[in-house]
């Protein structure tokens, strides 16, 4: 029987892909229901995280020490444990990553401050803006490398993107979409 906040996980899930969003119609969930697809279809075993099932207070210190980290954050960080690559696709906010992401990574760090440094990490953002949310990614990028956690080299970013009423993003190059995802696969190179 499962608690609460208990989200069953397959152990065979090595790819988890986040999206840093939880708000009904995200684009960014759109992109990554595409790239779930894509590395299913190229063999992975691929978990979706949901952040929705893992939700959290904002972090303080005080709640921490009356509470403890909270369920979620322990069973993400399980989830983390077991895989090997972590896609994270983000919103950008204000030019920077959201609230949401940050928050996030900050509670799985209260369980382990190394937590995905075990993890390849690739970065995708989509946004109706033209930059596409690549400011938001090199952001992420720098945080990743103060944390010690390997990016893969290229990124992701889709900008000017619309959803479509049947949930598809018109603009999305699928040649790049392989491209990206491909690198899943490879051991190396990858940048801190
Ligand atoms: C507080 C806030 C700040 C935003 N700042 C940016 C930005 O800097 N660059 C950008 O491309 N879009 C920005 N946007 C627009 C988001 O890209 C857009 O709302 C997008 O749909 C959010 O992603 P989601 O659909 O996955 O939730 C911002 C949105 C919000 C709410």
């Amino acid at each position: 029987m499962l608690r609460d906040h208990e989200i069953e996980r397959d152990d065979s899930e090595q790819v988890l892909v986040m999206a840093a969003s939880v708000r009904t119609g995200s684009i960014n969930q759109a992109l990554d229901r595409y790239i779930a697809e894509e590395l299913r279809s190229d063999g992975a075993a691929v978990g979706v995280v949901d952040l929705a099932e893992f939700a959290m207070p904002l972090y303080d210190g005080d709640l921490e020490a009356r509470d403890g980290v909270p369920v979620a954050a322990r069973e993400l960080a399980e989830w983390f444990g077991g895989a090997e690559v972590l896609v994270i696709v983000s919103p950008e906010y204000n030019g920077a990553f959201p609230p949401l992401l940050k928050n996030t990574i900050d509670w799985a760090t209260r369980t382990d401050p190394s937590v995905l440094a075990h993890l390849r990490v690739l970065l995708a953002s989509v946004s109706p803006g033209r930059g596409g949310g690549a400011r938001a990614v090199v952001m992420t990028r720098t945080w990743m490398a103060n944390i010690g956690v390997a990016v893969a080299e290229m990124s992701l970013s889709v900008g000017s993107a619309e959803l479509t009423a049947t949930g598809a993003i018109a603009n999305l190059d699928p040649t790049e979409l392989s491209a990206f995802v491909v690198q899943t696969r490879q051991t190396e190179p990858t940048v801190s």
